[in-house]
């Protein structure tokens, strides 16, 4: 099977691997860290971007009429949801929609709220940018999470914005219609933008299913989305967002001049046209293969090594793992996890201090590797008790 192959990456600038030194002290880890895939990219993918390269001119770009039919088709067959009511505006990255979208729409000291634990420039992002850190912990209710509604309304009546992210990452929950019906809701009612990062949103593992906020009702809603995690793209710098036509879309594209953010990349629209016009047929290989290895984890943790439990994972390749009754604090198990069982892992702390005492762990990676992370945490534990 192709997602078995090992590929070597380290040497190719890659952040997971050529940082592991900077990072975690030392090169022999097993990376399980950064949220990017250790798969080659589909032929399809491989093939447009050949044939891109055969044209020797690599001048200024913009997304052409075909990215922007490939998009809405994508929206259209995965979600049934058409955008093109919406103004698509392209930027290099998720990350970089956040920022434009913070900078062009609220002001110095205005109030944005993240539900936590959540993916860390989120908390970033706001603050480097002098607005006010507002937080929505998520509750643990038994093996997965749940939104605190009253604390949601309360901060939703003092925020400018609230930043989702669905598939959430890091503990990987899909909300449901009902969850976003009443965030939609909440936020309609005391005028809060909503900012939907939706970079997860292909991979989703059934019986769930990912719906976009914006379908709900448009009017207030902002929506990043890209292939860079379902089709390991991240390197290729290139995302959309979907805003509503007037005032909001004039201020998110003015934004984005200003900071000359709009040209594309000339190959990331070439790979994210190919992704979403023909490699829809390699997503849903990749996505039984990640179920797969969902499994393996789950089966693990529940079976094997019970002192660590792993977290429903609803969507995306993230696995939550509940370390606490290991009974270490911060640095002790992030030494553990590092210099004992040789694994980067992502402490949990580093998504908010509801984080404490978790890991993350991607396990988008070829099964044998995966299975070498699970035998080096089996006898590092076991050598610990
Ligand atoms: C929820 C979420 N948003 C955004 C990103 C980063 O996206 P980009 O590289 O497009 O900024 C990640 C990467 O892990 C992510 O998990």
């Amino acid at each position: 099977m192709e997602f078995n192959k090992i590929i070597e990456r380290r040497g190719s600038a890659c952040f997971k691997y050529d940082a592991l030194k900077t990072v975690y002290g030392r090169e022999d880890l097993i990376p399980l860290w950064v949220a990017d895939m250790d798969f080659a990219v589909s032929d399809e993918i491989l093939k447009a971007l050949k044939t891109r390269l055969e044209h020797p001119i690599f001048g200024y770009n913009f997304p052409n009429e075909q990215f922007h039919q490939s998009i809405k088709n994508w929206m259209d067959k995965r979600f049934g949801w058409d955008p093109s009511a919406l103004k698509t505006i392209s930027v290099p990255s998720l990350m970089t929609a956040l920022a434009i979208a913070i900078l062009s729409l609220s002001k110095t000291g205005d109030k944005i709220l993240i539900q936590t634990p959540v993916y860390p420039p989120f908390h970033s992002t706001v603050v480097e940018h002098s607005r006010e850190l507002l937080t929505n912990p998520l509750i643990r209710v038994e093996n997965r999470y749940e939104v605190d509604w009253h604390d949601f309304e309360a901060k939703c009546s003092r925020a400018k914005m609230f930043i989702l992210c669905n598939p959430h990452n890091p503990v990987g929950k899909v909300f449901s219609r009902e969850e976003l019906q009443r965030m939609h809701d909440i936020c309609s009612k005391h005028k809060v933008l909503i900012f939907s990062d939706e970079i997860h949103a292909d991979i989703v593992y059934p019986p769930f299913q990912h719906i976009p906020i914006a379908s709900l009702g448009p009017e207030n809603v902002i929506t990043g989305i890209s292939p860079a995690k379902s089709f390991n793209l991240a390197g290729l710098a290139t995302a959309v967002m979907f805003a509503p036509r007037g005032e909001i879309s004039r201020a998110l594209a003015a934004m984005n001049e200003a900071l000359h953010t709009f040209m594309g990349n000339s190959f990331g629209i070439v790979a994210f046209t190919a992704a979403y016009t023909k490699a829809g047929y390699w997503l849903d290989e990749l996505l039984t293969y990640l179920q797969s290895n969902r499994d393996v984890l789950r089966n693990f943790f529940a079976n094997e090594l019970r002192e660590i439990k792993m977290l429903d994972c609803e969507g995306t390749f993230l696995a939550w793992l509940d370390c606490r009754q290991l009974g270490m604090n911060e640095a002790e198990l992030k030494d553990f996890i590092t210099n004992k069982a040789g694994l980067a892992l992502n402490p949990g702390h580093t998504f908010g201090q509801e984080g404490q005492g978790y890991m993350r762990l991607n396990f988008a990676v070829p099964r044998p590797i995966l299975t070498e992370a699970l035998d080096r945490l089996r006898t590092a534990l076991r050598d610990k008790l």
